[in-house]
């Protein structure tokens, strides 16, 4: 294995990406929602590298704000010369000793293993990825000698008719010895077709020097697939999420269609999960075992324990479920809803900032919202509490064993004390005591022979 402290990273980032028809800078374009380059960042940290230098271009002030981490020196290309330019603006940055990886910033899927493999073919001066494409037209292909070994790369608007014809590509993606990188970067010239400084000449340098420039390929295409335009990313999106989709089945969660479901972010989870279609995961969620999740929910940063079932329609932001529990059909967690075990969550109920205790059960049209709810507690059907006076936010306590009425209004602050009921139709705007049943309906007039209006003629 390689001396992982000796890696210098260094992630092209300075493209325009005009085909992306957008304002934005193209590596901030989001995959599994998280930027493109985010993801090169996130790779290259698994090599656990001395260095990661991002060269920008053009909106690199955008680029640094949104990617905002301390662990990476910026770098700016002022104008695109060239990748042999881009990668030049590191050279005083890079220390002899190192092994220097070259990536793209919109090149997110490549994989760790395959860096890894190239790091180590490098070991004694330079590696190249490279990959085999029935149609290599665009790229730079890999030129070998009789022997086999690599003579040099020709760029596509370089090449004669019988180099076009060769299948082998450049990646881009290359491991090479500081020291060395750094002489050939200096004799880099731009006679060429595109007048550019070209990186790939760097191979026929070494060639020159005797070095053996040692090639190896990934192991799945998309892992060196660019993203130039809209249509590119939504296929490596596809790509990922397939990739995602098996490692998961492979680990214990049943998907109804591994075709319908995203994951932008990381998922944790145990085993024996069932996911119906139609299913978004983003950022942090960790679901236990023996869970099921409906159709079409959306769950965000959010923690499910064990033996939960979530009914479809339902979205969790920053929620916690506790085992046993069940939520939704259309039920909606905000951020701070923290529900104890076996509670239940029925359809067209909100609950936001609220601490749910064991065995409460909140089934039908409802919102809960900065309350601290004790257990067994039952809150019937279009009950609200109503947090917010126009200016701040207050808020609702609910003891054990209390029994909320139908279409109640508590106002908060208020505090409902345990074993208390609350009858039906009620606004409760001072505290009741354990205990207690308190009601506030208007008291219910009969009157007998009443006549309905008439539509007049
Ligand atoms: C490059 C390679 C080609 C390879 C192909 C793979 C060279 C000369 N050619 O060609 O052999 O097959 O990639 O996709 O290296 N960039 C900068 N600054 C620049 C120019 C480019 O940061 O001045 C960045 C781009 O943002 C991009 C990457 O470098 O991420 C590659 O640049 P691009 O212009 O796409 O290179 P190609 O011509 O496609
Ligand atoms: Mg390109």
């Amino acid at each position: 294995m390689m001396n992982q402290s000796h890696i210098n990273v260094v992630i092209l980032a300075a493209g325009q990406g005009t085909r992306m028809k957008s304002d934005k800078p193209k590596v901030l374009h989001e995959l599994a929602g998280a930027p493109l380059v985010q993801h090169v960042i996130n790779t290259s940290k698994e090599l656990k590298p001395k260095y990661i230098n991002v060269v920008y271009g053009h909106g690199g002030e955008q680029v640094q704000e949104i990617i905002n981490d301390a662990d990476i020196t910026w770098i700016l290309q002022k104008e695109q010369l060239g990748t042999g330019h881009a990668v030049a603006q590191v050279s005083d940055y890079l220390n002899d000793e190192e092994l220097v990886l070259i990536l793209y910033g919109d090149v997110p899927l490549i994989h760790i293993d395959t860096l890894a493999d190239l790091l180590n073919q490098a070991a004694d001066g330079i590696a190249l990825l490279t990959v085999h494409l029935d149609n290599p037209q665009g790229y730079g292909r890999i030129v070998r000698d009789k022997s086999g070994k690599v003579k040099n790369i020709t760029e596509e608007k370089d090449a004669t008719d019988d180099v076009k014809k060769i299948h082998e590509v450049n990646t881009g993606i290359l491991a090479v010895k500081a020291n060395l990188l750094k002489n050939w970067l200096s004799q880099l010239n731009n006679n060429n077709a595109q007048e550019e400084y070209y990186l790939t000449d760097v191979i026929a340098m070494a060639v020159k020097d005797n070095f053996t420039v040692h090639t190896t390929q990934p192991d799945n295409e998309f892992e060196v697939m660019g993203v130039n335009n809209r249509i590119q990313l939504s296929e490596l999106e596809r790509y990922y999420q397939k990739e995602q989709a098996n490692r998961i089945m492979a680990a214990g969660i049943t998907l109804a269609d591994p075709a319908r479901i995203d994951i932008r972010g990381k998922l944790t989870h145990g085993k024996d999960i069932f996911i119906d279609i139609n299913t978004v995961i983003e950022g942090n969620v960790s679901i236990g075992n023996n869970v099921s999740i409906g159709a079409n929910c959306v769950i965000k940063d959010s923690k499910i324990a064990d033996d939960v079932t979530v009914l479809p329609m339902s979205i969790l932001d920053n929620a916690s479920v506790g085992k046993g529990s069940k939520v939704g059909p259309f039920a909606r967690l905000r951020p701070g809803a923290v529900l104890s075990d076996n509670t239940h969550i029925g359809n067209f109920v909100e609950i936001k900032k609220s601490f749910i205790g064991v065995g409460s059960k909140i089934n039908h049209l409802t919102y809960v919202g900065d309350s601290l709810v004790g257990k067994n507690v039952n809150v019937g059907a279009g009950t609200i509490t109503c947090n917010y006076d126009g200016a701040n936010k207050h808020q609702t306590i609910i003891e054990d064993n209390v029994f909320i009425g139908s279409a109640t209004q508590l106002v908060a602050p208020v505090k409902i004390g345990k074993n208390a009921t609350i009858g039906a139709g009620s606004t409760i705007t001072t505290d009741v005591n354990e205990g207690e049943l308190a009601i506030t309906r208007v008291k219910q007039k009969s009157i007998s022979g009443w006549m309905r209006p008439v539509k007049k003629q």
